[in-house]
């Protein structure tokens, strides 16, 4: 279904992705759920799940919509969606046209708007594809450019290490034409001035600590952006160490934080 060539998408075509996915499915389902679980979908509910990655939050809306409810996960990369029931379908969001199954009751995309310099025109296609009264639920991370704030480190050079290490990471995604702070700066107004209703924003952030859950993506960020990460000056020296840092029970931190917004379509629109 896609026409659209190239993407500038930061992680594509990585082989640490499956185990990035899975990092951010455990650590940012639990909100997603929360957010998704509070709208009141009709029953047979029709569902776009945007950018579905690994398929979880199409597994749930399959869950939400109930029988006679019909799902379609798109992705530029399909191959890992493990959503049975759902339609999977190949799909570029900045250039395809809304899938067949529509118009929607609920779209939603994590994650994904922010990395794409086209996130305002993509925006505005997915109002578009929603039904009367159908609610748009877009997710992203909102990190200022200096990197996540440490809680606890046994040394200074530690926490001046790592927040180095996650400023250049974010630098990195703003390079490849993400804006790592949309979700708090312009992704509500965005929504608003679309003529959403009910526009509402909810920020979560969890903190981490070496070894736990929220420790993996770090990792496999030295190993999945090494080569734009080394031009920044980083060597693999401080790279196993921002690895060792993330194992180290004594070492917590920010998370990246979620940022969920979601809006209505108007009945009369
Ligand atoms: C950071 S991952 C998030 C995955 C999933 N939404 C989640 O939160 O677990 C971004 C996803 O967006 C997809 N993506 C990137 N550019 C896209 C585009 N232009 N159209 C559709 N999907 C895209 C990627 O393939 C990837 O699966």
């Amino acid at each position: 279904m896609s026409t659209a060539s190239q993407t500038r998408y930061a992680f594509s075509g990585a082989d640490e992705v499956d185990d990035q996915l899975d990092a951010l499915e455990t650590m940012l389902d639990p909100g997603t759920l929360q957010c998704l679980d509070r709208l009141d979908l009709p029953a047979g509910a029709r569902c776009w799940e945007v950018g579905a990655g690994g398929g979880s939050i199409a597994r749930h809306l399959l869950e939400l919509a109930g029988p006679g409810g019909r799902v379609v996960a798109t992705d530029l990369d399909t191959s890992r969606i493990a959503a049975p029931g759902a339609r999977i379908l190949r799909h570029d969001v900045r250039s395809d046209p809304a899938p067949d199954g529509g118009p929607f009751d609920v779209i939603h995309a994590r994650w994904v708007l922010m990395h794409l310099p086209e996130r305002r025109e993509v925006l505005a296609g997915l109002v578009d594809a929603l039904a009367p009264g159908g609610w748009l639920v877009i997710e992203e991370s909102t990190v200022e450019p200096d990197g996540l704030p440490v809680l606890t480190s046994s040394a200074p050079a530690d926490a001046a290490l790592f927040r180095r290490f996650s400023g250049a990471v974010v630098q990195i995604l703003a390079d490849a034409g993400a804006d790592p702070r949309w979700g708090a700066r312009g992704l509500y107004a965005a929504m608003a001035r679309l003529r959403l209703e009910d526009v509402h924003s909810v920020h979560r952030t969890d903190s981490w600590t070496g070894g736990g859950p929220g420790s993996r993506l770090h990792d496999i960020h030295t190993r999945q952006l090494r080569d734009p990460l080394r031009a920044r000056g980083f060597t693999d020296g401080d790279l196993a160490h921002v690895r060792k840092l993330a194992a180290d029970p004594g070492f917590s931190a920010l998370w990246y934080p979620l940022v969920s917004t979601c809006g209505r379509k108007a009945l009369s629109a």
